[in-house]
């Protein structure tokens, strides 16, 4: 079997070469002594044109196709005399793998608004921008891995199941035994299995420190959980995050490596997806392609909070009914408006705020010495706002006591995390990126639930 796209990309190059090609049909039109079918096995955008002589075999069986059948096709490649494809298939035969009720299929020749398919969550993969999407998250997953392998990093895979709050928002999913209706008492059975309360992890952080106090550079890509009740276009409650975690590694190699890995990526799909890509700048994104190239070429901006809040104020003067949150100053956590504005229209490209306040970030991030700020930077992107958060974390044992209950935590909860401050403490910094922002970014795609297989969110846990 061959690849459509191994076929459409060699070019004239496999012309008079007998090839089958298994997929589902995306169009049939029938004349009276051929057909048309357009064959779309997933492997590209575009599917492969078969043409169908009537007097093939299994002919009867091309007359009777429609959307979404599911065909193999014996043909032999032929240069094309239509526009926009090089090479098309002369069939020599062709089966039925999978009939597909025309009346019944959901998913039609016409565009269907991402909404709908959303209540289609597993048959949307068959459709242009779902599927697009699907190769350059793939791509952009490879592409991961590559950039940390190829600089040494290790993988590691940190628990989904664990005590800890890391980001200590209390948005936590509580894990329970099943059958959790049977009486109130079940629902104890998981803390009794593990010996206390069990939570479902909203970062791996703090296992990934404990790895890179050990193995020097290590990475973590897994999935996270949050009980938000954010119901908006960036937020899910099942995610995937990257988190990088180096030693000896401050904020400014924080920022560098930060830099360095989007770049990586985004060059990655670029070259490798560009038939998606240019999918997307046409039908979804008019400024895609330019804003990728910007990525790749031009340096990031980086900003002081201190100096982002007065750009933000000397803006907002101008006109304050322009905005949702007119009120900005030190201390404000920044909304995706400001996000926006800052990465959008006062920088216009990918830019990092770093020194935030220490009254609104984690308790682990590390204190600089004016006493109010911490070594914290965020990644704004255009399009979508944060795409990243990181810090250097605070390795000195007494401060992070002190942290830490400023912060209501106990330190018996935390006794594990502490002893990396106690036993051949190091400066070290790391950062977390929300895989489906990066894939919405590098897409255009304007919802994060159509950056992800099945979107989890309030209210929605089907498929
Ligand atoms: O800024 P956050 O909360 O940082 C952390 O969790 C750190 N422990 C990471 C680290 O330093 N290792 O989350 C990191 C990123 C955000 O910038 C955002 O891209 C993404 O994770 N993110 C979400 N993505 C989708 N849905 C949500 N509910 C998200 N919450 C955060
Ligand atoms: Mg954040």
């Amino acid at each position: 079997r061959q690849r459509v796209s191994a076929i459409l990309q060699s070019g004239l190059q496999m012309v008079g070469q007998e090839v089958t090609v298994k997929g589902w049909v995306r169009t049939v039109r029938s004349q009276k002594s051929f057909s048309f079918v357009e064959v779309n096995d997933g492997s590209s955008l575009q599917g492969v044109q078969v043409i169908a002589a009537s007097d093939i075999r299994g002919y009867d069986v091309v007359d009777a196709l429609t959307t979404g059948a599911a065909v193999s096709v014996v043909g032999v490649v032929a240069e094309s005399p239509a526009k926009g494809q090089s090479v098309e298939l002369k069939a020599v035969e062709v089966a039925l793998v999978g009939d597909c009720p025309a009346e019944s299929y959901p998913l039609q020749k016409k565009r269907h608004s991402l909404e709908f398919l959303r209540s289609i969550a597993h048959l949307r993969p068959r459709t242009n921008t779902i599927g697009a999407i699907s190769r350059v998250r793939s791509a952009l997953a490879y592409a991961t891995h590559n950039f940390f392998q190829e600089l040494g990093f290790k993988y590691v895979q940190t628990p989904i199941v664990t005590a800890s709050d890391c980001e200590g928002a209390g948005e936590m999913f509580r894990v329970t035994t099943l059958p959790v209706q049977q009486s109130d008492k079940k629902l104890d059975d998981a803390a009794d299995f593990f010996g206390r309360a069990a939570y479902l992890t909203v970062s791996g952080q703090l296992s990934a420190e404990t790895f890179a106090c050990a193995l020097g550079d290590v990475y973590t890509f897994g999935p996270t959980f949050r009980a938000e009740e954010s119901n908006t276009a960036r937020h899910l409650a099942e995610f995937w995050m990257i988190e990088p975690e180096m030693a000896f590694c401050d904020l400014q190699g924080d920022m560098d490596n930060a830099e360095s890995f989007v770049k990586h990526v985004v060059k990655y799909a670029v070259d490798h997806c560009a038939e998606d890509i240019a999918f997307f700048s046409k039908f979804q994104d008019k400024g895609l392609a330019a804003r990728l190239d910007a990525v790749v070429n031009k340096p990031f901006a980086r900003v002081r909070y201190e100096e982002a809040i007065a750009m933000l104020q000397k803006e907002i003067a101008k006109d304050p009914s322009k905005w949702q949150y007119p009120q900005v100053e030190f201390g404000t956590d920044l909304a995706t408006e400001h996000e926006r504005w800052l990465a959008e229209v006062a920088f216009g490209t990918a830019t990092f705020v770093y020194d935030y306040p220490k009254a609104i970030k984690a308790f682990y991030m590390r204190d600089n010495e004016d006493g109010r700020t911490v070594a914290a930077m965020d990644l704004l992107v255009p399009g979508v706002g944060e795409l990243i958060g990181g810090s250097q974390r605070e390795e000195r044992l007494d401060v992070l006591q002190a942290k830490m209950a400023e912060a209501g935590l106990r330190e018996e909860d935390y006794w594990w995390y502490l002893d990396l401050r106690r036993f051949g403490s190091v400066p070290h910094a790391g950062y977390g990126l929300g895989f489906e922002r990066l894939v919405c970014y590098v897409t255009g795609t304007a919802n994060i639930r159509d950056a992800i297989a099945f979107p989890r969110y309030p209210g929605s846990c089907d498929f």
